[in-house]
């Protein structure tokens, strides 16, 4: 293995750069090859994708977003006047909730994510903030429901009595917040249909879920909303006075991930591999990050390789001299916070499938390799 293939700036990367991984067709559910994390903002063709329905296809001429429910002046806005606001340009790391479940063990349902539904890009919109101003939203408004156009029937029970469309709330502390877009570019260009097009929301420091796509509806509530995303789905179980509640998750929680080595990938005995991945947080900053390669019995400190910049991962990388020994080794990375908090040890087993935020094992040989191999450098 020839650790030069590796460097942070990827050169020689390119003749391996495949696509996305598919996790599921119709709807589209791909995920980013993480292997294969050489920016620090993911080109758009890589970026991880996560609909429950098909993409809808949303005429530009006439589209329409509607604000309104707890404002005084509910009022609506075609493309070309949303285009004409003021808007602003911020980069935000976006993570599936279920990021990851291939790890968990004994095995859940729902789509089988690797590292690669998480994913960094550039947006380009309107502050939430901005229109929830002009329509003059009422004091007593305590979420802000964002719909999308894609509608269909949820398979995961409880099943609701028909066709919904894909609806989520932001609680009102958060949605005014300038940091919130509702978005038409990404990395610099009109969303694609399959990340939103023409417009999303993109809610930086928490879960892909709250970041609704094909947005045409935003409506002020005077009661915490109860959708089906917010309960059945992409919830857990909280505790007040001892007893277990459902709430909606929201903010994202501190994660590193290895981008490389691979599962299983052979590295040579006795040279230096540089192991690299991403750490992210969700309204913290992501201060340390420790790596272990003896199944966490030891740990070192890795390097960051991108400054802080709220609401965006942190490259880091981590000189590992290879043991001389052949045999199997696990790697695993963690992340500390601002705050002082690091990853848990374990998945909590009160977010379900969601929420894998513990160090994933990544198990590697370290071996020669027959000479002619395939795949030797
Ligand atoms: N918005 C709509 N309208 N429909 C969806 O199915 N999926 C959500 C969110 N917004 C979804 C949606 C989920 S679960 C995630 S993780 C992110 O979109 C993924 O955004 P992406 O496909 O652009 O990566």
């Amino acid at each position: 293995m020839n650790t030069q293939k590796h460097n942070t700036k990827g050169e020689g990367m390119n003749a391996r750069r495949t696509g996305l991984i598919i996790r599921q067709k119709e709807p589209n559910n791909l995920e980013t090859p993480f292997d294969q994390l050489d920016a620090f903002l993911t080109p758009t063709e890589l970026f991880y994708i996560r609909s429950h329905f098909p993409a809808p296809k949303l005429d530009l001429a006439a589209y329409q977003l509607r604000i309104d429910g707890a404002v005084r002046n509910p009022f609506s806005l075609s493309y070309q006047e949303l285009r004409e606001m003021r808007s602003e340009t911020r980069v935000a790391t976006l993570e599936c909730a279920g990021n990851s479940r291939v790890f968990l063990v004994p095995q859940v349902e729902g789509a089988q994510w690797e590292l690669g539904a998480v994913s960094n890009a550039e947006w380009t919109g309107v502050p939430l903030a901005a229109l929830l101003e002009r329509a003059g939203m009422e004091d007593d408004a305590c979420e802000i429901v964002l719909e999308g156009a894609d509608r269909g029937t949820p398979k995961e029970k409880p099943v609701p009595p028909g066709m919904i469309s894909y609806a989520r709330s932001l609680p009102r502390d958060k949605a005014i917040q300038r940091e919130v877009l509702i978005a038409y570019q990404m990395n610099g260009h009109e969303l694609p249909l399959d990340h939103g097009y023409p417009v999303r929301a993109i809610v930086p420091g928490h879960y892909g879920m709250a970041s609704v796509k094909w947005l045409t509806g935003i409506h002020a509530v005077r009661e915490p909303f109860q959708g089906y995303w917010q309960t059945s789905d992409y919830g857990y179980w909280d505790y007040q006075d001892g007893k277990p509640v459902r709430r909606a998750l929201g903010e994202m929680k501190l994660k590193a991930e290895i981008a490389r080595p691979t599962v299983y990938e052979t590295l040579e005995p006795g040279q230096v591999y540089t192991v690299s991945g991403a750490a992210w947080a969700g309204e913290t900053e992501v201060t340390e990050i420790a790596v272990s390669t003896d199944g966490g019995k030891t740990w070192a400190e890795a390097e960051f390789l991108d400054p802080v910049q709220r609401h965006t991962w942190r490259r880091w990388k981590f000189d590992w001299l290879t043991p001389k020994k052949p045999g199997q080794y696990t790697l695993l990375a963690r992340a500390k916070d601002a705050k002082g908090a690091v990853q848990p040890d374990k998945h909590d087993e009160n977010y379900g499938s969601y929420v894998i935020d513990h160090p994933l094992p990544i198990e590697v040989f370290v071996a020669r390799r027959e000479p002619g191999a395939v795949g030797g450098t």
